[in-house]
């Protein structure tokens, strides 16, 4: 059988998506239940990370020893990427030692390269484009709190970052409408939003975004290898904060979403993240069941 990837969302059929979710809802009980499932024993996952990582890392990590089998975190400090050798030959080592490679890396041109000289499974932890295990993530959150999100909509409000293309490419794969709000200039990814039709708006006013939406999501202005744009984003992006104002157009049982790390007092007020409809915790805890079900799709079928 040919080896499967996870770079972005599209790499999945919606039915697999769906089967992944429920297992990954499966995954979370049975581990709640001290339920020991061993279906990775004696396999590696290499760990490349070019960017920073606390849930990504250690989601990972214990996933895998939950699993029975042991993750390797690498990062160019610490190995040979980091004194220039190609990406390509990378690839080509790693994935003769390891079972998965987990990659997160800036452009996500890399990551595709890195990918076709992959003999295993290559797992998109993050590019500068798409954060899909960020949205498996999510969609199990949602689909715990509030059963299906088709036919529901969501709000993006912020930055069209890495994040606004993986709503894009999730509104398409699991059915919902999406409205995007960001200024003139921070645009999504132009041929992932035109791919995704009138499943997906631009609508810039934060407001109309907002109006009877079931989830709000918002995510940092300044993403990883922006930090110098810093200033200038913040000045940009002055009137998309997520706060009770905002949220108070929201449906009545709306939801608040964001990947973390979060910025208090720039994307998202505290009054938001802190209080009653954000489900950030879930969110968070749930990149370690979702990418359970993931590895076991990947490497076990
Ligand atoms: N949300 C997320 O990917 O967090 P980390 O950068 O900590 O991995
Ligand atoms: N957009 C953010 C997401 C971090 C998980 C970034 O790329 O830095």
């Amino acid at each position: 059988m040919a080896i499967r990837h996870f770079l972005s969302l599209l790499d999945l059929s919606r039915d697999e998506l769906r089967t992944l979710i429920a297992r990954a809802i499966d995954l979370k009980a049975r581990r709640q239940n001290g339920e020991r499932d061993e279906p990775l024993k004696n396999q590696t996952l290499g760990m490349v990370f070019e960017k920073s990582s606390t849930r990504t890392r250690v989601s990972f990590e214990a996933a895998m020893a939950q699993f029975g089998g042991h993750a390797i975190f690498l990062s160019p400090r610490d190995t040979q990427l980091g004194r220039g050798e190609p990406i390509e030959d990378t690839a080509r080592v790693l994935s003769r030692m390891v079972d998965a490679i987990m990659v997160r890396t800036f452009e996500h041109e890399k990551l595709e390269r890195f990918t076709a000289h992959s003999v295993v499974p290559v797992i998109n932890g993050l590019t500068d484009l798409v954060h899909p295990c960020q949205l498996l993530a999510d969609m199990q959150t949602w689909f715990e709190r509030r059963g299906d999100i088709a036919g529901r909509t969501v709000a993006w409000i912020g930055d069209g970052n890495n994040m606004c293309n993986s709503y894009i490419n999730a509104a398409r794969q699991f059915d919902f409408t999406l409205r995007i709000a960001c200024p003139e200039g921070y645009d999504p990814d132009a041929s992932l939003l035109a791919a995704a039709g009138d499943q997906v708006n631009l609508v810039r006013d934060p407001s109309v975004a907002a109006q009877d939406a079931d989830l709000v999501v918002t995510d940092v202005w300044a993403s990883m290898g922006q930090e110098e744009e810093q200033a200038r984003r913040a000045r940009d992006f002055a009137a998309y904060q997520v706060n009770g104002e905002l949220m108070s157009m929201t449906a009545t049982d709306s939801l608040f979403m964001h990947c973390l790390p979060a910025h208090r007092g720039e994307e998202v007020a505290a009054e938001v993240i802190d209080g009653p409809r954000s489900v950030v915790w879930d969110e968070a805890e749930n990149r370690l069941h979702a990418q359970k079900a993931l590895l076991e799709f990947l490497l076990s079928g």
